[in-house]
């Protein structure tokens, strides 16, 4: 049985993009067949980030526009043998509906043991509607004050839609800004937004390096670490949080 996760943040530059293709690969890396559906219309990046921008023949576009199937719109990362992309069409002002994600979700998931959907920024009913079809929703957040409120109140929406499949990843965490005294501490965070913890990823400079240049992470890149983990705690383990500050 294929599951779809999605992930989703009230602000935006918290890092979707680049959880969903870390965690893409983690999960791929371990066996799984992976989709990553990209749905940050106009502001497409997988593609950039897996280094493969060149080898897109069709993207959600050509599906909604009745051009092909989603599956054929689907590209294989050259890094990745398990991992593929369904990448986000290139005009912002393309229109979507939940049903029509669902309909795609559904039309593809016996392709895949993963389905990974990268909503894009915004708190908006349509954002809504769409986790709310997945099996497990990932809320990200940074430490900084404004992405905390922006990610209680998102999740809150969700609890109130009696929505408890939610489970939270800080990012960008790291000594300067914890020691800092205008950011929270782990804890203090966990207990405003109110969601249970599946992950913490480091600041971490390797994965700016990789995925600007469309390469692999570095096997020993703290990130990925924390990708790895995150992905093992998906399919059930029990791995201890790594302490990187
Ligand atoms: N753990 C990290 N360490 C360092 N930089 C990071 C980390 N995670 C993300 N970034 C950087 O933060 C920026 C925003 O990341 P990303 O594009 O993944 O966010 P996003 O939430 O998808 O943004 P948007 O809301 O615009 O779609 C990028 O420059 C990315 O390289
Ligand atoms: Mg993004």
């Amino acid at each position: 049985m294929s599951k779809v996760i999605a992930v989703t943040s009230g602000k935006g530059g918290t890092g979707k993009s680049s959880i969903c293709s870390g965690l893409g690969y983690s999960l791929a890396k371990m066996g799984n067949r992976t989709l990553i559906i990209e749905l940050d219309f106009g502001l497409r990046c997988i593609d950039i980030i897996f280094g493969i921008s060149n080898e897109i023949n069709h993207d959600l576009g050509s599906v909604l526009e009745g051009k092909c199937d989603p599956i054929d719109a689907v590209t294989q990362v050259r890094t990745a043998s398990n991992l593929n992309i369904l990448c986000a069409p290139k005009n912002p002002f393309t229109v979507v509906t939940a049903e029509q994600i669902a309909d795609i979700c559904q039309q593809v998931k016996k392709y895949f043991d993963y389905i990974i959907i990268d909503t894009g920024a915004g708190i908006n009913s349509h954002v809504f509607d769409i986790v709310e079809q997945s099996n497990l929703i990932l809320v990200i957040t940074t430490p900084d004050p404004i992405c905390v409120r922006d990610a209680q109140m998102m999740s809150d929406e969700f609890y109130k839609r009696g929505n408890q499949r939610q489970r939270l990843i800080v990012n960008k965490v790291s000594k300067k800004t914890i020691i800092n005294k205008i950011i929270k501490d782990l804890d203090e965070i966990i207990d405003t937004i109110g969601v249970q913890l599946i992950g913490v990823i480091p600041e971490d400079n390797e994965l700016i390096i990789a995925t600007g240049k469309g390469f692999p992470l570095p096997y020993e890149a703290p990130s990925l670490i924390a990708f790895d983990a995150i992905a093992r705690r998906i399919k059930g383990e029990d791995v201890p949080l790594t302490k990187f500050i």
